[in-house]
């Protein structure tokens, strides 16, 4: 039969179980090698969407480019989560100081790089110039803030 004691114990390992579960995702935060490399990879990611997005709208099928025009248009607001102050450096990044130093200047067009892939799928089916609109859109903002915010190749 269990003494009064070990069950005792068997509650006092619940009750630390209890607390490991709740304060684990504070341990679970990403490191600041996950962060670098993972806004690279959601970076890359949105190339290779883009150029999907080009090859649908310039066949014309607007609904295939239209879903990865929303795809997109989330991976930017995910990704203005991926730039805190402690990733300036590190693991070959290519961002910029000026990041930091103008970060209003940085999430607002990181926003409406956001916003214009959500206008480009709004727009796109009945745009008479699919090439500029996809210009307009969406590879502009890929250069407006690269001129500025990435390190030059
Ligand atoms: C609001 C700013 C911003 C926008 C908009 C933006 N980028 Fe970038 N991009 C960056 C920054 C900053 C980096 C550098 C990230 C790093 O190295 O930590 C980067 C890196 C990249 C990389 C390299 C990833 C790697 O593996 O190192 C590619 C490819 C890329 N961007 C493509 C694009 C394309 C294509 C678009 C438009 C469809 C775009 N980006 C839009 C800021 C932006």
């Amino acid at each position: 039969m269990m003494s009064k004691y070990s069950i005792n114990i068997f509650k006092y390992i619940f009750f630390i179980a209890a607390l490991t579960s709740i304060t684990l995702p504070a341990y679970s935060e990403l490191s600041v090698e996950e962060i670098i490399k993972g806004r690279k990879a959601l970076f890359s990611k949105n190339y290779s969407t883009a150029k999907k997005v080009q090859t649908f709208a310039s066949k014309g099928d607007f609904v295939k480019a239209s879903s990865l025009m929303k795809e997109m248009s989330e991976n930017y607001l995910t990704l203005l989560e991926y730039f805190p102050d402690n990733t300036k450096e590190g693991f070959k990044t290519e961002a910029l100081p000026s990041i930091w130093e103008n970060k209003d200047e940085f999430n607002s067009l990181m926003k409406k790089s956001s916003t214009d892939m959500i206008e480009l799928a709004k727009v796109i089916d009945t745009s008479d110039d699919v090439g500029a609109s996809l210009q307009k859109f969406m590879w502009s903002n890929c250069k407006a803030c690269h001129s500025k915010f990435r390190a030059s190749h």
